[in-house]
């Protein structure tokens, strides 16, 4: 496959390339920030209030050739059939009234065929009644309380039925009708960023160099969403960037694909090389230093996660020099193509560990053989329809990494938080396991105002030299850390860093990092709570997706990050939610058991048997507030999630519960 077609289109490229680069510059540099944002289609946020939420959504598959009722073997396309075939459906043969002798062993319930709202916990894809039921919901509680929506890709069916074998039309025809659910639910004023997943082409995973028919495609499917003075670079590259929140906050699309060690059509991220996924990085590292150098913060996103299982090896080390470098810049990390909940680091001395020759880092090679490309679904299940063990053992090996990961963090105070990004990744739309959607909270104080409160506002400047010690255990009530079970280093960390004037050493990550400019500071809001800080999520999810019923399921809330006691008003003021500066993380009547009267003060005239009751439903409420907030996070600063992640490894509790959300 990499033969002659790829030398063609590299050849393509590198004509493309030198035609552009007559002026020595370097092709895939996308103008700066500084210009993009007076560019034509972008919205001017027409003064909608900030809410100081976004939605994060990813993995909608959505499938118009789902049918209820059908067998998961044929990916939920067709119904049992009587005779012969194995897969047979009770309820079928009963209203057939079939005799019994006709059926053989395998008898299956209701239970076993494709449900009407969707088969969670299966390999089938999205049928439209999930689609549609998704997004009345989000048009319902959520088009007029988010600032953005960031949405990370893979639009449309898997190719798991050889009968019905997916075409580039269908592809494009169901990103379309995705696009335009998103525009009727949201409206052209939220700013929506779109990203590219590795089934949103044909065939999927594997994506060449642009401009070509299918970055052209994008250019017009997604034309209310990318800036028309990103079009020229989004031809060639398929990613782009979008200031969410002029001069504050830019939304980075990633092309991920690029960078994923299933495209065969690429090759990596070859140091000075014309590279796609090498370009991709120069363009990104040129937006970052742009937004950083105008004070603005960014979220990364993109649909396939940058893990060392998934990325060539010099993709993942760029892509995590850049994390590391720009950490004052960047406010976090989005990805989704998982299918599954959970979140890890990238951190200097793993990057360091990826960077040696594979046969020195054993730990490595044997947890990325664990992990692989061989996660996602897709081509290796081609025809069998049969995703379900395989995704269940994917999430097992994964919890296994990354136990072995969180176990193996140094002691607080070795430590240095400059040294770690935290990669989020978002379950799916697609119910592989419950259908989820996500709602992140960012920290709003002063966004809005015209005038800057420049002491509020983290505007970069020199790495401060006493940033390394942090005090992880500062200003902590509800997360204490047993200091009994406190753990020291003993890690792949502990080894003894080469030295950097040697030649051989100069491309090491610890070495580079002294080369090039390296920016952190724990002043920045990935580090400490300021405007535009994360502050937490929250996840729903549809646990009844299985139920017959013609009632549609309803989504609700799986967990959040937060405490308790921020998802409610501060019990001193009488304020509801939108009298306050930073609205409440979730409405409260998405919130379980919410009722009302909790919140209303006692009339005079009630009685003690009406105060009783209310009593009551606080009593119910609290309890339900408890379950749903299982990791009481203050917010989603680095030092936070490595504070969640020792935790996770000491409380076997915690470590259920998280294991569970996965
Ligand atoms: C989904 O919604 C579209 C447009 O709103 C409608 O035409 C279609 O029939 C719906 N499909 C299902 C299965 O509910
Ligand atoms: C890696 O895997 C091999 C064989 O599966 C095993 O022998 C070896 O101990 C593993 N190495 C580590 C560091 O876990
Ligand atoms: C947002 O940041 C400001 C400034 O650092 C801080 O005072 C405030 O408590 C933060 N808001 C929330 C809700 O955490
Ligand atoms: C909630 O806030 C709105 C808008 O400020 C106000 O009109 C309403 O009276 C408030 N409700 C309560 C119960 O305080």
């Amino acid at each position: 496959m990499k033969s002659n077609l790829l030398l063609t289109l590299f050849g393509l490229t590198l004509s493309v390339a030198s035609a552009a680069n007559t002026e020595d510059q370097r092709p895939f540099v996308g103008p700066s920030p500084q210009l993009a944002h007076s560019g034509g289609k972008l919205r001017t946020n027409k003064k909608r209030p900030l809410k100081g939420r976004f939605l994060h959504i990813t993995d909608i598959h959505p499938d118009p050739y789902y049918k209820t009722g059908a067998t998961f073997d044929s990916g939920c396309h067709s119904k049992p059939k009587k005779g012969k075939d194995k897969g047979k459906g009770k309820g079928k043969l009963d209203e057939d009234g079939d005799g019994s002798d006709e059926i053989e062993e395998i008898i299956l319930g209701k239970e076993d065929l494709a449900g009407k709202w969707g088969s969670g916990v299966s390999d089938c894809d999205t049928p439209m009644s999930l689609v549609n039921i998704t997004f009345d919901w989000l048009k319902k509680e959520w088009a007029h309380e988010v600032d953005f929506v960031v949405w990370t890709g893979d639009n449309a069916r898997h190719d798991i039925d050889r009968s019905l074998p997916r075409t580039p039309q269908e592809i494009f025809k169901l990103n379309r009708m995705v696009v335009s659910k998103m525009l009727d639910t949201f409206g052209t004023d939220v700013p929506i960023v779109p990203s590219i997943g590795n089934n949103d082409i044909y065939p999927h995973n594997v994506l060449a160099a642009g401009p070509s028919h299918i970055t052209e495609e994008f250019l017009q499917i997604w034309k209310h969403f990318i800036p028309s003075d990103a079009a020229h670079v989004f031809e060639r590259g398929a990613y782009f960037s979008q200031e969410v929140i002029p001069d504050r906050l830019a939304v980075i699309s990633l092309n991920t694909l690029f960078w994923y060690d299933s495209n065969t059509l690429v090759d990596g991220c070859g140091d000075h090389s014309n590279d796609p996924g090498a370009l991709e990085m120069d363009w990104l590292e040129v937006q970052l230093a742009n937004f950083r150098q105008r004070g603005m913060q960014v979220w990364m996103t993109g649909h396939v996660p940058p893990h060392m299982g998934h990325y060539y090896d010099n993709c993942y080390l760029r892509y995590g020099d850049l994390a590391l470098r720009y950490q004052d810049t960047i406010v976090g990390h989005l990805f989704g193509h998982m299918n599954i909940d959970h979140f890890f680091f990238i951190d200097v001395d793993e990057l360091e560990a990826t960077s040696l020759p594979k046969a020195e880092f054993s730990a490595f090679s044997n947890v990325s053989s664990l992990v692989g490309p061989r996660l996602h679904h897709g081509s290796d299940l081609a025809g069998s329809g049969r995703y379900r063990i395989q995704g269940r053992s994917g999430a097992q090996s994964l919890q296994a990494e990354l136990k072995k990961d969180f176990g193996e963090m140094p002691g607080p105070r070795i430590l240095k938080m400059k040294d770690y990004a935290v990669m989020n990744v978002a379950p799916s739309v697609i119910p592989t396991y419950y259908p989820g959607i996500r709602i992140f909270t960012y920290n709003i104080t002063g966004v809005a105002e015209d005038r800057l409160d420049e002491d509020l506002f983290y505007r970069g400047g020199d790495a401060p030299d006493d940033d390394d010690d942090d005090d992880l255990e500062e200003d902590d009530d509800d997360m204490e850390i047993d200091p009994t079970k406190k753990r020291r280093g003993g890690h792949r960390h502990s080894k003894p860093k080469d030295d950097c004037k040697l030649p051989q050493n100069e491309d090491k990550p610890h070495c580079t990092f002294k080369s090039k400019p390296r920016h952190f500071s724990k002043h920045s809001p990935s580090r400490t709570n300021r405007p535009l800080t994360p502050l937490g999520y929250s996840q729903f999810y549809l646990p009844t997706i299985d139920k017959q019923s013609s009632h549609p399921p309803e989504w609700e809330v799986e967990y959040t990050t937060f405490k308790a006691k921020s998802l409610v008003p501060p019990s001193s003021s009488h304020s509801n939610d939108t009298t306050l500066t930073q609205p409440l993380p979730v409405p409260l009547h998405l919130l379980p058991g919410y009722d009302p009267a909790i919140f209303t003060p006692p009339a005079e005239g009630d009685n003690k048997k009406a105060k009783q009751k209310v009593k009551d439903k606080k009593k119910k409420f609290k309890k339900q507030l408890e379950k749903i907030t299982p990791f009481r996070m203050n917010d989603l600063t680095i030092g936070n999630y490595i504070k969640l992640a020792r935790m996770l490894v000491i409380e076997k509790k915690m470590w259920s519960k998280f294991s569970e959300i996965m």
